[in-house]
């Protein structure tokens, strides 16, 4: 380790590449900060939404609607570990700005393709949002969140014994598919609902969300998350795995766990991280398992990682037993990821300050990979955060009393079975071939699209 490290080093300076590289000392907050500080402007330059004559809520070509949402988690995460307020404004701007008209998260624009992970992940932003006191929301952050649990309640499908469908509409492929990723938002939301509010209707589904998963081979005995299944059959299960996935399901077991004390509850945790372990760590570091290794990731999985660090940063909190198995893991990812915030590209793909544009892959320490975007800044972003430590946020939450009463519910019931709408992509994969490239293509919505 030392020696590759020593000999990155030398080549960097050989290179004169290390000019702006991101140089932190990590036995320093203060320093460890500056360096968030910096990705986090590199990723934000990403963002416009917030200029005049722009879409707020929204990235520009190539990232989806879903991941504006995961980036302003990143950010809200980033100002409650950091103090440094410099993005709530435009954070609490796109995410009330993507409310639509039943603030749930479906907003007119996207209905056509939003998928059910889509809106959840918008939804835990939200919830995220209520958890760390973000200003400025009329319905409260909370309330947008609890809309969209009872949305998903209310689409739980029979078929396969239960669970989400990944898409709403039925007219767009993937409606015949139930994946993690939906069921692993819903599973989270109803957990962190239940330790904001006590209310049993949050645990009820949690426990019952976790364990149709268990039941229909989504999560098998040493407790991986497998990526879906499809309807038709029930048994034929895409064995991808995803690191968004199972940092859905350790962080809301997590909290149950907190919230309960149940043992149950723990040997979940313990089961999820092991298995995050030995599927998701390689040389000491966080990694993409399924697609990292081959330089093969889409858009979307270039932004797992974040959600990952974030949910191990979580259950070192909330089970903080577990603090001891994580926390070395975490200190090797920051370093190994600051390592990568070493690259020079054009401005056209990365505008932060010259020379620290995030890298994606950081086995082996390696230096800039080539590779940069929004999700290799969230990901770094959420590496440096994570080793900051203020309270967990189930204590700094502060609001479940406030603003909330006013009629916040959906304004109407959400048009959400496609039936009036035009058919963007009647497409169905209808074949195990087609599955497997939808699935292995991405995760999220727009994949109609990819595939025309
Ligand atoms: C958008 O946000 C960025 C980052 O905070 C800021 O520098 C910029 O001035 C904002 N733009 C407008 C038009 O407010
Ligand atoms: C919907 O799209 C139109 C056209 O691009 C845009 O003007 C409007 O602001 C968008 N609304 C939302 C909520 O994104
Ligand atoms: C939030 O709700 C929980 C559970 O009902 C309660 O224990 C806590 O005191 C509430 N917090 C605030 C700030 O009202
Ligand atoms: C608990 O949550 C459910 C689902 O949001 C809601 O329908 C119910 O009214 C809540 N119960 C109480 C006592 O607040
Ligand atoms: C729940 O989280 C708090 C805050 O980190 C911690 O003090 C407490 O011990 C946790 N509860 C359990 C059962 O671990
Ligand atoms: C309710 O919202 C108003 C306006 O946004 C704010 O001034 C007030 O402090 C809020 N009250 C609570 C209890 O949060």
């Amino acid at each position: 380790m030392k020696f590759t490290m020593q000999r990155s080093a030398l080549a960097l300076a050989l290179l004169g590449a290390s000019a702006g590289a991101i140089k932190v000392d990590f036995t320093s907050d203060d320093s460890i900060k500056a360096g968030a500080s910096t990705i986090a402007y590199g990723l934000v330059k990403y963002y416009n939404g917030n200029e005049t004559g722009q879409v707020p809520g929204t990235l520009p070509q190539p990232y989806y609607w879903w991941e504006t949402g995961a980036v302003f988690t990143t950010l809200i995460d980033y100002w409650a570990q950091t103090g440094d307020n410099t993005y709530n404004a435009l954070t609490s701007q796109g995410l009330l700005f993507q409310v639509g008209q039943g603030n749930d998260f479906l907003p007119a624009n996207e209905t056509l393709s939003e998928a059910n992970d889509d809106q959840g992940v918008w939804a835990l932003a939200a919830l995220a949002a209520a958890e760390n006191g973000l200003a400025g929301s009329q319905p409260s952050w909370q309330e947008l969140a609890k809309n969209v649990f009872n949305e998903f309640v209310a689409r739980w499908d029979p078929k396969c014994g239960g669970g989400l469908r990944w898409q709403i509409a039925a007219v767009n492929a993937g409606y015949n598919y139930k994946n993690s990723a939906a069921n692993g938002v819903f599973f989270d939301l109803a957990a962190r609902l239940f330790q904001q509010t006590n209310n049993n209707t949050y645990s009820q589904w949690a426990t019952k969300v976790f364990e149709w998963e268990q039941k229909a081979g989504l999560i098998s005995d040493s407790y991986q998350v497998f990526d879906g299944v499809m309807v038709e059959s029930c048994s034929k299960v895409d064995k991808m795995q995803t690191s968004m996935s199972t940092a859905l399901f350790l962080d809301g077991s997590a909290v149950m766990y907190n919230a309960t004390s149940s043992s149950d509850w723990k040997t979940r945790v313990d089961g999820l991280v092991k298995d995050v372990q030995a599927t998701f760590v390689k040389d000491g570091v966080l990694y993409e398992s399924a697609c990292e290794g081959e330089a093969l990731c889409t858009v979307d999985q270039q932004s797992f990682k974040s959600f990952l660090i974030r949910s191990l940063k979580a259950t070192t909190q909330q089970a903080p037993y577990t603090a001891a198995t994580i926390q070395p893991l975490l200190q090797s990812t920051a370093q190994a990821a600051a390592h990568s915030c070493s690259g020079s590209v054009d401005k056209k793909e990365f505008a932060g300050q010259p020379g620290t544009a995030c890298g994606f892959s950081w086995v082996g320490n390696a230096a800039f990979d080539g590779k940069a975007g929004v999700g290799e800044q969230m990901n770094a972003l959420s590496a440096l955060t994570a080793l900051l430590s203020k309270a967990p946020r189930s204590q700094i939450f502060p609001s479940n009393s406030s603003n909330s009463t006013s009629s916040a519910g959906p304004t109407q019931p959400s048009k959400t079975s496609g039936s009036g709408t035009p058919s963007v992509s009647p497409k169905s994969p209808g074949n195990k071939v087609a599955a497997n490239l939808l699935t292995a293509l991405a995760v999220f919505g727009g994949v109609a699209y990819g595939l025309c």
